[in-house]
């Protein structure tokens, strides 16, 4: 039998814990507030900040939401960095990506304070996270780390090959699973659209990681028997649904389920799990800044 890992039941786990932390900064007098930059229309991005949102309200986090206009020159946003970065009641900073064309994202990463950097986008906090010391660890592979964890999958000595090199995911994935730490200690192997034979690669893995973005174009034939297979991918496909599309992975769940040990569905993998990291961060951050001792899940 396949085992299907819930990404909801262990988000869930890992709000829970992070309700438990959130009392102690309270109890030193602290309120840990996120702050969400959105400059952007895009639905799904709309989507996701309000999402983000929700779940800070839910576990305690007060949420600050700014939006800015799509056209706006690009100082705008700058200049609202520089304000949240000067706000000693904003502990973390989210700038959702994409931003618009005329913006320089280099600009922006580079512009939050990296000690409010709950993505760990910034340059110095990529530094340090290849350097095996991260100060807060990209929030999707980070949740990954977390669902191998939960799915009993320990990395160590197992090949995982990572589908897609983003700064956002398929990068720091890697730089995760290599780490001589918990967590880490595999052999990895980063494919992307110029690799030569993808599916002789990914038939190789222990752990596949598909995030590419492209629509279910990993499938059953792709994978090995019994490997533990994470899909990132959030893809809309147009639909004869109520919204006129639905959700999928870069994963065809159906045939790569036939072959894996373990896998992810989405909705209800990842997904949940990036955004329970944010939690995790922007929590990690109050304690920082405050100097307050939290134990973290
Ligand atoms: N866009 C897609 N994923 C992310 C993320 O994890 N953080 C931010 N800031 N933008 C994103």
């Amino acid at each position: 039998m396949t085992e299907i890992i819930d990404g909801n039941a262990v988000a869930s786990e890992i709000r829970t814990e992070l309700t438990d932390a959130i009392e102690t900064l309270a109890d030193a007098g602290e309120q840990p507030t996120l702050a969400t930059v959105l400059m952007s229309d895009d639905p799904a991005s709309e989507t996701y900040v309000s999402m983000k949102q929700d779940d800070c309200e839910e576990v305690g986090i007060e949420a600050v939401d700014v939006d800015i206009d799509p056209d706006a020159p690009a100082e705008e946003l700058y200049d609202t960095i520089d304000e949240l970065n000067a706000d000693d009641g904003v502990n973390g900073i989210l700038v959702q990506m994409p931003v618009p064309d005329h913006v320089d994202d280099r600009e922006v990463l580079r512009r939050i304070d990296p000690e409010k950097d709950v993505d760990g986008f910034h340059p110095e906090n990529v530094g340090r996270l290849v350097a095996g010391n991260a100060r807060y660890k990209p929030c999707t592979p980070h949740g990954i780390q977390k669902l191998l964890d939960s799915a009993g999958v320990d990395p160590e000595g197992k090949d995982a090959v990572i589908v897609g090199r983003s700064d956002i995911v398929g990068k720091p994935m890697a730089n995760l699973l290599i780490q001589k730490a918990e967590g880490g200690n595999a052999t990895v192997t980063v494919c992307h659209s110029r690799t030569g034979d993808l599916a002789a690669k990914t038939r190789e893995a222990d752990i596949l990681v598909a995030a590419a973005g492209v629509p279910e174009m990993i499938d059953g034939d792709m994978v090995q028997e019994g490997a533990t297979v994470i899909d990132v991918g959030v893809n809309r496909v147009d639909a004869d649904t109520e919204k006129g599309y639905e959700l999928v992975g870069d994963v065809d769940y159906e045939s790569a389920k036939a072959q894996a040990g373990a896998i992810t569905p989405v909705p209800g993998g990842v997904g949940p799990m990036t955004r329970a990291m944010l939690l995790y961060n922007t929590v990690k951050a109050t304690g920082r800044q405050a100097d307050v001792d939290v134990t973290l899940p």
